[in-house]
């Protein structure tokens, strides 16, 4: 019996899923930190320009690559190159990303739980102290909590596309647009929010470098879940009656607004902390800034709103961000599955065990990088820095890979699948694509320009952390 590999109910269903997986740590913090750092609205126009003109036809791509074959990454390769091996290979690429990436967001989804309960039990005082977080993830009562969310994940997973994570997205997207904003609207009350306003959306080109573009892109690229083959796995559940160029565009649209409004949250509760601070002390990175420097910024509101108050605003922000990640980690897991499902031909279900004991494989040693085993912990050097097993999986698939994989998209769908496949597939469920702007456009742009931004990305982000 060939396994029914499930679809979404509808338009909207795949909207909201491919949604709740591009809305995750990207946009919630990332962003504002980057966009704060190299010059607020200027960087926020760069960073339009990419998901526009780079990010929006390589989305359609994946997503067509996945309805044309309604094939896992590794079998969309596959099949749509007439089962070239070579192809096959890349596609192999594909499934290693997300099964490498899930590793690591594993380890911070747990975080993220961990923080919930302490905040839940009054604990705010003690995560705004420095040492705290270092000391959380350091205890090996990390495991228990592991254990839990992976519980929840995979019985998510078991449940299938439509009654899994499209049942999830639906439940848990609009909550977190109405968390984000009244959030928002909170914080923008706040003596001193306006400096944060300001800040962030007052345009300044000379922080701008080549570096912040090359920035730029890698978050676009990065927030929209591309270069991680869920986008080509959630095409192949896409109906065939729908319209892809018109869904990626709403998908794009809700990622980039969560993005926007987590600027307008996080700048300006961080100015209403302390009207002087001085962006350059923001961390660099999202996990530096979401447990040691947001729990201070949280606790500073009692002034305002009291110890509870303070502690019950930090509890709805981690819930945000943890609903944020759980999204984002079930749609990544789910790459993997849908190959095993394809290409092993087993059912879900046996797909779900195996997955979950290979993800739990590699999660305990990733869990136990941050101080547990000093094995783990001091793993590997190189660019002249220590770095953990963690670190390592981080380095290269979260931070390196996307662009390279990217690249491979366009140059297939140019090159082997060609653009006359890519349209045939696209005009499905949508007609005018044919003799459109945006297939001029995807034509010339696809096969050149594209590819050669990923490639010279890519190869700088090597050249920056390994060399
Ligand atoms: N798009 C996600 C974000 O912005 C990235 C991501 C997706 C990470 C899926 C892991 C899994 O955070």
């Amino acid at each position: 019996m060939v396994e029914d590999r499930g679809q979404f109910s509808s338009k909207l269903g795949f909207i909201l899923a491919a949604a709740g997986s591009a809305v995750g740590l990207g946009n919630l913090v990332a962003f504002p930190v980057m966009a704060s750092k190299n010059g607020g609205a200027a960087f926020l126009i760069v960073y339009l320009f990419f998901i526009a003109f780079i990010c929006y036809p390589v989305m359609i791509a994946e997503i067509s690559m996945g309805r044309r074959s309604q094939r896992n990454p590794v079998g969309a390769f596959s099949d749509l190159s007439g089962g070239s091996f070579a192809w096959k290979i890349v596609g192999m690429l594909a499934i290693l990303t997300p099964f490498m990436i899930a590793v690591f967001y594993t380890v911070i989804t747990v975080w993220l739980v961990v923080y919930l309960k302490e905040l839940l039990s009054g604990g705010l005082e003690s995560l705004s102290q420095e040492a705290t977080f270092g000391q959380l993830v350091a205890e090996p009562s990390l495991f228990f909590y592991l254990i839990f969310l992976l519980v929840i994940v995979f019985a998510i997973l078991l449940g299938g596309v439509k009654g899994g994570i499209e049942r999830l997205a639906r439940v848990l997207m609009p909550t977190l647009a109405v968390m984000l904003l009244l959030l928002t609207a909170f914080v923008l009350t706040l003596d001193g929010a306006s400096a944060g306003i300001s800040y962030y959306l007052v345009p300044d080109f000379s922080k701008m470098s080549l570096t912040t573009v090359n920035g730029a892109l890698s978050q676009a690229f990065f927030s929209l879940s591309l270069g991680m083959g869920i986008l080509i796995t959630y095409g192949s559940y896409f109906s065939r009656e729908d319209n892809i160029p018109q869904s990626t565009r709403m998908v794009t649209i809700a990622d980039t607004s969560v993005a926007f409004f987590a600027g307008l949250l996080i700048l300006p509760a961080i100015f209403a902390f302390d009207p002087n601070t001085n962006t350059d002390d923001l961390s660099t990175s999202s996990v530096g800034l979401i447990f040691s420097f947001l729990p201070k910024i949280f606790l500073s509101m009692q002034v305002a709103v009291g110890y509870t108050g303070a502690s019950i605003v930090a509890v709805i922000f981690f819930t945000l961000v943890f609903f944020a990640a759980l999204t984002s980690l079930v749609s990544i897991v789910e790459i993997p599955i849908s190959c095993w499902i394809d290409e092993f031909k087993i059912s879900r279900k046996k797909a779900v065990l195996v997955q979950a004991g290979l993800l739990s494989l590699f999660a305990i040693p990733a869990v136990m990088s941050l101080g547990m085993s000093d094995f783990f912990t001091n793993f590997t050097s190189y660019g002249g820095v220590t770095k953990s097993f963690f670190d390592l999986v981080s380095d290269v698939f979260y931070e390196t890979i996307l662009p390279l994989v990217g690249f491979t998209v366009c140059i297939f769908c140019a090159y082997r699948w060609k653009m006359s496949g890519l349209t045939s597939e696209i005009v499905v469920g949508d007609p005018d694509f044919e003799g459109s702007l945006l297939q001029k456009y995807m034509n010339f742009s696809l096969g050149t320009i594209i590819p050669v931004v990923l490639l010279v990305v890519f190869i700088s982000t090597v050249y920056t952390i390994y060399l």
